[in-house]
């Protein structure tokens, strides 16, 4: 898992390489071959993936919105395809995934296709049966991955859906001063992947917090709630300390109950337009005397709290990408604080191809 996590600024260099288009602000991604006009048909875009590929379609959505202006959203493959979901013609769906094996998501795909509607993969294995079923899309190229838990493939994924977005956006409105402005954010990533690589040990420190719980709370808002579900997501994968996952807005209304002084909260805290109001999150939760932890970006946090990882800034769109870094590295060392079994969890298995 520690060789995976180090190795993100070179898998984040392979996603993009040859898929910028400084010339026209935009992207080029090959393997999508789907038309201009065909895209610009598409009213929706559906997201379908397991487990991190689901998470990571999150933030997908989210840079789809934001960048195409184009109603998204992602749900776990594994409920959709049990639902007789309404598939519709002028939706265009992703499937995500690393193995490209996952049974549920295959299912999905298959589904979709059937009723005749357009789908692509965002996947890693080459020549993979999800690949192949859906015939077209973007390999992330991010190399084989082998600890069962998803590390480089989910930030490569989420690049992924960054090229993606402003590719739709180009078609659509994101002006040429935006994609330019996104693009240089893009080539910046591997260099502040390693900026946060380097803060490895005081992330360790951090990690003994967590690694003495037996629950954990981790909450964002926006585009920082799927970084606290992957967040929570790898501590429970590998440390095996029962860790939660909340919209920082659902706090009051039920799981604020739970804050206690034994019970540490990881708190999503980019600067962005939202700041304000997640502090207000941290004063919540230390009112009730909750240990505070934060990861977010260099500038001085308003309110007294337990612990802060601080993160470079990019731009707004892409900040989660950089958000959920350090969050692999606090899974990465809680689990081995507590020694646990951390590139073969108990349980789970690294690509799972039944039903
Ligand atoms: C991630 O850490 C997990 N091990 C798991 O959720 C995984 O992402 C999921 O099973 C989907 O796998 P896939 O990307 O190979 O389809």
């Amino acid at each position: 898992m520690r060789k995976e996590i180090a190795e993100q600024p070179d898998a984040i260099r392979r996603v993009l390489s040859g898929r910028l288009e400084p010339r026209f602000s935009t992207t080029h991604l090959g393997g999508l071959e789907l038309a201009a006009r065909e895209l610009l048909e598409a009213k929706r875009v559906k997201i379908l993936g397991c487990g991190s590929a689901y998470i990571a379609g999150c933030v997908g959505a989210q840079l789809i919105e934001q960048l195409a202006r184009i109603p998204a959203h992602a749900e776990p493959a594994s409920e959709f395809r049990y639902r007789n979901p309404v598939i519709e013609a002028d939706t265009l769906y992703i499937a995500v995934s690393q193995s490209g094996e996952t049974f549920d998501t295959l299912s999905a795909v298959q589904e979709v296709k059937r009723k005749g509607a357009r789908v692509f993969g965002i996947i890693n294995s080459v020549g993979s049966t999800i690949a192949r079923e859906c015939g077209r899309g973007l390999y992330l190229h991010a190399g084989p991955e082998v600890a069962v838990v998803s590390t480089k493939t989910f930030t490569s994924t989420a690049v992924a859906f960054a090229l993606f977005a402003i590719y739709l956006g180009r078609l659509r409105d994101l002006s040429a001063a935006n994609g330019a402005r996104l693009l240089a954010a893009l080539s910046a990533l591997p260099a502040q992947v390693e900026a946060i690589l380097a803060q490895e040990d005081r992330i360790a420190t951090i990690a003994t917090a967590f690694a003495k719980t037996r629950d954990a709370y981790f909450v964002g808002r926006a585009a920082g709630y799927p970084v606290a579900m992957e967040g929570a997501l790898k501590l429970k994968e590998v440390s095996y300390v029962h860790a939660e996952a909340y919209p920082a807005s659902e706090l009051k209304h039920g799981p604020l109950a739970l804050i206690a002084p034994e019970t540490p909260t990881l708190i999503v805290l980019p600067r962005d337009d939202l700041f304000s109001k997640n502090v207000s999150t941290i004063e919540e939760i230390r009112a009730r005397r909750g240990p505070t932890y934060v990861v977010t970006h260099p500038q001085p946090v308003p309110v007294p709290v337990d612990g802060v990882i601080e993160v470079p800034k990019s731009e707004p769109e892409l900040d989660p990408i950089l958000l959920n870094l350090p969050l692999q590295l606090l899974a990465y060392h809680v689990a081995l604080q507590r020694g646990t079994d951390i590139d073969k969890p108990r349980n789970l298995a690294k690509s799972v191809t039944v039903e």
